[in-house]
């Protein structure tokens, strides 16, 4: 027997659904919402598939973890569908007894269900009176062929075609998260915490990154739950999102480590930290570790409801561009370099980014709509325009906080060799540190009415606990 994914209670959904109705009605929108969920997807045969992932959208709305399912909500009628087939003699021979997601929809509160192929013959008969269709924008070309077969291919891209009444209703009620979807991140960040613990007790020189991935997936996996994005161990932590883990870890490497797990739920776990592979930082490594912890310090203390997480960027920003003055990276005023851009080539990406169903929560929706609005608009600077959230903060939104300093090489090369912000940057001085690798810091923080909390069981961060953490093992 397969294991089926939990569920809120179906009220839940159901006021999800309503609230959603309503959103939709006060922004003066009519006609269907059509919900696509997700399809699996093939490694390299047929039946041979990737683990399945739900589309966060859907998972919010209708519960339902299967593959190949479809859902409307008729915005006139208040009418819910969900579109699912029963399951083939096939299926229960080579899956087992598996319960139809018709019998479970009654979990998400879910009364009408209908054959997956009655959705084209609904569809005709909406748009044949002429009512809007209301999509969100697909990712994935499966869902794309899929539109395009049940709606009808155009010119335009389904980018374009995409409800942007839908898209902004399901951003406000998605960003805003319960106590109980709190919960989930944490219980998400439970199992960061076990990966954690086993990553400490396992860096030592000698032995292959990819030995601290297996230990750590190791505790994801034995949970039943799954990474929720794939695991970044690199002693090249200078390369962001570095999905390999080839290296050997020697003695002075600094090691990062970003990853997180989804709570049975599917929410997400998004942590980072950076350890010296010796057990003990070397001075340097020392002075550019405590600059980065002091911004993320900063950027956690500033963040409340109504200010603008651009504003906490820029904040933390500032502590790394000034903390780079002391190490003698940066010259002049720090807070001019900051607004010049000089720190991003130290510093070159956002803050952070929402989190819940998705690590980076919404993200399919489109950045701009998820963390740009009337108030904020994305900078074209080379830094902050990577910002992926710069609008107001509201409370129980959940973000994370990931400040960094990375040393790259090539940027470095190419900025030089252009004399860029040479008024701010010590061009010689930076090149000191070519090899350095990178440090980045992330913690995922709940905005509450006071402030923020840091979500999660510590996990160890400062200098002294990090160090005490290797004597520890
Ligand atoms: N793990 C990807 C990120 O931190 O955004
Ligand atoms: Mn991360
Ligand atoms: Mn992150």
């Amino acid at each position: 027997m397969i294991e089926q994914q939990n569920l809120f209670p179906a009220e839940t959904y159901t006021e999800r659904r309503q609230a959603l109705i309503s959103t939709m009605n006060s922004f003066g929108a009519t006609g269907v919402l059509l919900f696509i969920g997700l399809e699996e997807v093939p490694m390299n045969y047929c039946g041979n598939t990737y683990s399945f992932h739900q589309d966060g959208s859907f998972s919010y709305f209708w519960g339902l973890g299967e593959s190949s399912l479809a859902a409307v909500i008729d915005l006139d009628s208040h009418d819910e569908i969900l579109f699912c087939d029963e399951r083939s003699i096939d299926d229960e021979i080579w899956m087992g007894p598996l319960p139809l997601p018709a019998d479970r929809a009654g979990l998400a509160g879910v009364h009408q269900t209908h054959p997956t192929k009655e959705l084209a013959a609904y569809l005709q008969s909406a748009c044949n009176a002429r009512r809007h269709v209301h999509v969100l924008p697909p990712y994935r070309a499966r869902t794309t062929q899929t539109l395009d077969r049940l709606l009808g291919a155009d010119t335009r891209s389904w980018k374009a075609r995409a409800s942007a009444d839908f898209i902004r209703a399901v951003v406000k009620l998605r960003s805003i998260k319960s106590s109980a979807e709190i919960a989930e991140i944490e219980k998400a960040l439970d199992i960061s915490h076990a990966m954690y613990t086993r990553a400490f007790g396992r860096i030592v020189p000698g032995r292959f990154e990819r030995e601290i991935v297996g230990a750590m997936e190791g505790a994801v996996l034995e949970v039943g739950s799954r990474t929720s994005f794939p695991t970044i161990c690199s002693v090249r932590g200078e390369i962001l999102h570095n999905h390999n883990h080839a290296n050997i870890m020697r003695k002075g490497d600094l090691l990062v480590l970003d990853s997180g797990a989804e709570s049975s739920l599917g929410y997400s776990s998004d942590i980072t930290r950076t350890v010296p592979v010796s057990g003990k930082f070397t001075p340097a490594q020392r002075e550019i570790y405590e600059i980065v912890l002091a911004a993320q310090t900063t950027a956690i203390k500033m963040i409340r409801p109504g200010i603008f997480f651009r504003d906490v960027h820029i904040a933390a920003a500032r502590v790394i561009a000034s903390g780079l003055k002391q190490a003698g990276l940066l010259k002049g005023n720090p807070d001019d370099a900051v607004e010049a851009g000089a720190h991003a080539l130290f510093f070159p990406h956002g803050l952070g980014h929402m989190i819940g169903l998705d690590v980076h929560d919404m993200e399919s929706l489109g950045e701009d709509f998820v963390g740009y609005d009337e108030e904020t608009t994305r900078s074209e600077q080379f830094g902050l325009a990577y910002l992926r959230l710069a609008r107001r903060l509201q409370t129980d939104f959940t973000v994370t906080v990931e400040p960094g300093i990375y040393f790259i090489p090539a940027l470095i090369d190419i900025w030089r060799n252009e004399a860029r912000h040479r008024d701010f940057i010590d061009y010689d001085r930076v090149a000191a540190f070519r090899g350095f690798g990178g440090i980045r810091i992330e913690d995922d923080v709940v905005v509450t009415s006071e402030g923020s909390r840091v979500l999660g069981k510590p996990i160890p961060k400062t200098v002294a606990e990090i160090e005490a953490s290797f004597l520890n093992t």
